[in-house]
């Protein structure tokens, strides 16, 4: 079972500004629409993500799902917490941008639903957070396939 740290205000703060930094290499010439998100891993370290578009469109990549797959092919598994912001080109941040259903099924993937939190910012002072099981509830993950005595290699 993955230990996690009581998130502190500082680190929410430190969250919110590293997530800012990162909407700034937003690339999404077609939404238009930036989203920098910055994930806290269970020993402390910050993984940012910016969304990625693609002309194609399909192809394109959410800020939060970036990050995690960062951190993931880094090796990473374990996860406290996200910071995200997201908002139109051009404007300050005008909107709490909560994350995609794809992109809170990716976080079940790797992370404690009742533990892990997601923060969602229009500066370092305003800002909400929940779980990912107020996000996600009911929701279906790598228990529901793990067959017998086998374990999900985290
Ligand atoms: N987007 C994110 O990066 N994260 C979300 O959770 C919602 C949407 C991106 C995808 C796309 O590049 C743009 O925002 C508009 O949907």
């Amino acid at each position: 079972m993955t230990e996690y740290r009581e998130l502190t205000k500082d680190n929410i703060c430190d969250l919110i500004a590293a997530a800012i930094e990162a909407r700034r290499n937003s690339y999404s010439p077609y939404s238009h629409y930036q989203v920098g998100a910055a994930l806290l891993t269970a020993d402390g370290r910050v993984v940012t993500g910016c969304n990625i578009e693609n002309a194609a469109y399909g192809p394109s990549n959410c800020a939060e799902r970036t990050a995690f797959f960062k951190a993931v092919s880094e090796g990473i598994r374990a996860f406290a917490a996200i910071a995200i912001v997201g908002s139109p080109e051009g404007e300050e941040l005008t909107q709490y941008a909560h994350p995609c259903g794809v992109c809170r099924q990716v976080m079940r993937e790797f992370c404690e639903p009742e533990n892990f939190r997601v923060i969602v910012a229009k500066s370092e002072e305003d800002y909400r957070v929940m779980t990912l099981a107020e996000l996600l509830p009911e929701s279906f993950g790598p228990e529901n396939v793990r067959d017998g005595n086998e374990q999900c290699q985290r």
